[in-house]
């Protein structure tokens, strides 16, 4: 695929310096291209939406219109309270008007606007980072917060339904016959199943408390983890959220929870040594202390009450995908040696019960 081609057919101004591979993305295929005049340059973002991931990208490309549309005005709007210069990509149309190219193997390719001098880190690089990390998804949930839902269609159904992710595991255990034996041949497994057991009940907190009414559907981002935050490079302060294609109508709960579990677990998801698999308290306290400053806007007491139970749910319900996949024989994450995904699934049961020994503290934090 010749790339400088390609860039070609969307509407950028000046001509093109060159295009590169760029960021840590794990589902885009993501490019930088530059382009210059004699008195500006223009950086842009290309990428090949998966297909795999997305098999309806113009789908994803309506939310993409319908979410910026709102977000830019909203910005504006509020741009004079704000204390720094908050940033979204714009879509950047083809020479023939539209949101995006079909190539002629049919691959979707997208154009947005770069976020100016800015990094999106791999990992957390401070307490800073974390706060920032926290009021950047803050906020992002505020700008969201009164888009009309029907606006936004879900480009993952049942993403984070953790009593799904459930049902799922019952059904490899019940008519796989592998599965059942992976189970019963290994006293590991069979003690990660008792964990689960154990939290079954517990599996349906959100969902329930959806249904009667306590919580409420808001717009959430869906893959809020450290590499989809923007930090400024000169002030340090965040500037965007980006990676918009999973935003969809759901509990912001889970983004808040599953933020918590990735930016506040610096052993990350592959840890070997188990002992160092633990919930930093202090990163989740700036995180938090970021996050709440924003939510304030838009969340209630009982949203707040529910925070404790998000972050205990998800890592637990990552924890059970991982280990219903070990289980099924790695049909879903891609493994690079055997018994990675029950080992994945050891790190996040890990990680939950040190949640859950912290449960006290953690609910004074988030409910003052
Ligand atoms: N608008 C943007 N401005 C600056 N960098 C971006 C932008 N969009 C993506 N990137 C970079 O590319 C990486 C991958 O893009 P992302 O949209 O997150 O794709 P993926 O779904 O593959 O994670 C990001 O982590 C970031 O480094
Ligand atoms: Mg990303």
């Amino acid at each position: 695929m010749d790339l400088s081609q390609l860039i070609q057919n969307f509407d950028i101004g000046g001509r093109l310096v060159t295009v590169m591979p760029t960021g840590n993305g794990n589902v885009n295929d993501t490019y930088l291209a530059i382009f210059r005049n004699t008195f500006e340059e223009y950086q842009v973002i290309m990428q090949r939406i998966n297909s795999k991931v997305f098999p309806d990208p113009s789908l994803i490309m309506k939310n993409l219109r319908e979410v910026t549309a709102h977000v830019h005005a909203k910005l504006d709007k509020d741009s004079g309270r704000a204390d720094r210069v908050w940033q979204m990509p714009q879509i950047v149309k083809t020479r023939d008007g539209n949101d995006f190219f079909i190539d002629d193997e049919g691959a979707v390719w997208r154009v947005i606007t770069k976020i100016p001098s800015a990094t999106a880190f791999d990992e957390t690089q401070s307490l800073e980072h974390a706060r920032e990390c926290g009021t950047v998804l803050g906020y992002f949930h505020w700008l969201l917060s009164d888009i009309e839902e029907n606006k936004i269609a879900d480009p993952l159904p049942g993403f984070h339904i953790t009593p799904l992710y459930l049902s799922r595991y019952d059904e490899v255990i019940e008519n796989v016959p592998e599965a059942k034996e992976r189970l019963f041949s290994s006293m590991e497994a069979r003690r990660m199943s008792a964990f689960v057991e154990k939290r079954r009940e517990f599996s349906t907190v959100l969902q329930k408390a959806l249904l009667c009414g306590e919580l409420e559907k808001r717009m959430m981002h869906g893959d809020p983890k450290v590499n989809n935050i923007m930090i400024d490079d000169f002030t340090g302060k965040g500037s965007a959220m980006i990676d918009l294609d999973t935003i969809s109508p759901g509990l912001v709960h889970y983004d808040f929870g599953d933020a918590i579990r990735s930016i506040c677990n610096p052993a990350g998801e592959e840890e070997p040594d188990l002992r160092k698999v633990v919930l930093d308290f202090e990163l989740c306290e700036a995180f938090c202390s970021g996050y709440l400053e924003q939510a304030e806007m838009f969340m209630s007491d009982i949203d707040k009450v529910y925070l404790f139970d998000s972050v205990r749910l998800i890592t637990f319900e990552l924890g059970l995908r991982f280990f219903r996949d070990y289980l099924a024989g790695n049909v879903y994450f891609k493994t690079t040696y055997s018994d990675q995904n029950l080992h994945r699934a050891r790190v996040q049961f890990k990680l939950c019960e040190s949640i859950e020994v912290r449960e006290n503290m953690m609910r004074k934090l988030f409910c003052g």
